[in-house]
């Protein structure tokens, strides 16, 4: 894990309002060279000062396509990398808080994978192809392109499995089974809505030898699945479901499929938040949604929709820690640093491990994206 060293004491206790001012001024001076692309989960003191918005693919598109010298990425370690990966070596990839990295993506060792996948590989006896969520390091998707997968992620989940069972005839990888890394919930929820059931699917726990699997048990599942999980999605549960309904009857209830299966079944619609603050823009005004993702991300969704009830599904709101890492002192530091010739905090993932990982990300960038949100099954 990287640790961000405090910053000097001029920005620790600054008021909001000149730090807004000078970051504004910055900015301006800037111009073209700097673009910020902010993840839906920042703040709003940070969210005002994005060029671009979106979730995981949307912005590892942005920045595949941005030519700006200066990438500043108000999101986590591994979106940082990822747009690293994607643009040109001339291009820099700045994360204002180098410790902000993502919990689940540090579940998932690239060589305790690699190691993993040999022998679900060799316990199978058919191919099996590695699945990557983007919240991963850059390693684990190096991995996941020498052993023929792609990553995904929440918006396109579905659409990669599908190309990982599809024969290679029909432009698939031709896999019997599918190895879903880190993220089971994201697994098993993609399984269920491509029609498999829970049985299909076996949990590998890198904590117990051989994953806990037996051989028989591997050759019969089709989809095998990393446990690991999102702590923030973690706390979403068919009670507060259940309580939400009981409160507001009619009200439609969307949550990000790194929920728990059954969080997911008892929900309405499940999407990647840009699919979520889509379907809620998109509605007709005077309905009600309770939404189970990230508390910044659901309170500017009501904000941006007086017309509509829009809450949160859980009873103390969550956040995610490593994203609120990345706040208006940091942003102002790096933008400084900038317009004095110095660059901070760059995220650079050396040439080798980058080609490989890039290979899985083009992978599923090539791979056309699913529609909106998703209907529970
Ligand atoms: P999205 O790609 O849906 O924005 O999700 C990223 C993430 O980390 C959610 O916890
Ligand atoms: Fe990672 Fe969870 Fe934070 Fe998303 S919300 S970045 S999965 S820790």
């Amino acid at each position: 894990m990287n640790i961000q060293p405090p910053l000097p004491k001029e920005y620790q206790n600054l008021p909001v309002e000149q730090a807004c001012r000078r970051v504004a001024q910055l900015k301006t001076a800037l111009g073209q060279d700097v673009r910020i692309l902010a993840h839906h989960y920042q703040s709003d003191e940070v969210f005002q000062f994005a060029d671009f918005v979106g979730d995981s693919l949307k912005l590892s598109q942005q920045a595949a396509a941005s030519s700006a010298r200066f990438i500043v990425f108000c999101g986590v370690h591994f979106m940082a990398e990822s747009a690293d990966i994607l643009t040109s070596p001339q291009q820099a990839v700045i994360l204002p808080d180098i410790s902000a990295g993502c919990a689940m993506a540090e579940m998932a060792d690239a060589a305790d994978v690699e190691e993993a996948f040999e022998q679900v590989q060799s316990a199978a006896g058919e191919m099996v192809v590695p699945v990557t969520y983007v919240n991963s390091s850059a390693a684990t998707k190096a991995f996941t392109a020498r052993a023929g997968g792609a990553c995904c992620t929440s918006s396109n989940a579905r659409r990669v499995f599908e190309w990982a069972l599809a024969s290679k005839l029909q432009g698939g990888a031709g896999g019997a089974k599918v190895f879903a890394i880190p993220d089971r919930h994201l697994g098993l929820n993609t399984a269920v809505a491509m029609g498999f059931g829970t049985e299909d699917c076996l949990v590998y726990d890198p904590k117990l030898e051989g994953g806990g699997l037996e051989a028989l048990a591997t050759r019969r599942a089709k989809f095998i699945l990393w446990k690991g999980q999102c702590y923030v999605h973690q706390r979403f549960t068919t009670d507060q479901i259940e309580r939400a309904r009981s409160r507001q009857p009619g009200i439609r209830i969307i949550v990000h499929p790194e929920c728990p299966r059954a969080v997911v079944a008892a929900a309405d619609y499940s999407g990647s938040t840009e699919q979520i603050i889509q379907a809620v823009n998109a509605a007709p005004a005077g309905g009600a949604w309770a939404i189970g993702t990230e508390t910044n991300m659901v309170r500017r969704l009501a904000a941006n929709n007086p017309d509509k009830l829009v809450r949160t599904l859980a009873d103390t709101p969550p956040f995610c820690r490593t994203m609120s890492r990345v706040d208006l002192p940091h942003l102002l530091w790096v933008l400084e640093n900038l317009s004095a010739g110095k660059v901070v905090n760059q995220v650079r993932v050396e040439e080798k491990l980058s080609a490989q990982a890039r290979l899985a990300l083009e992978r599923m960038l090539a791979i056309p994206p699913q529609g909106g949100i998703s209907p529970s099954r």
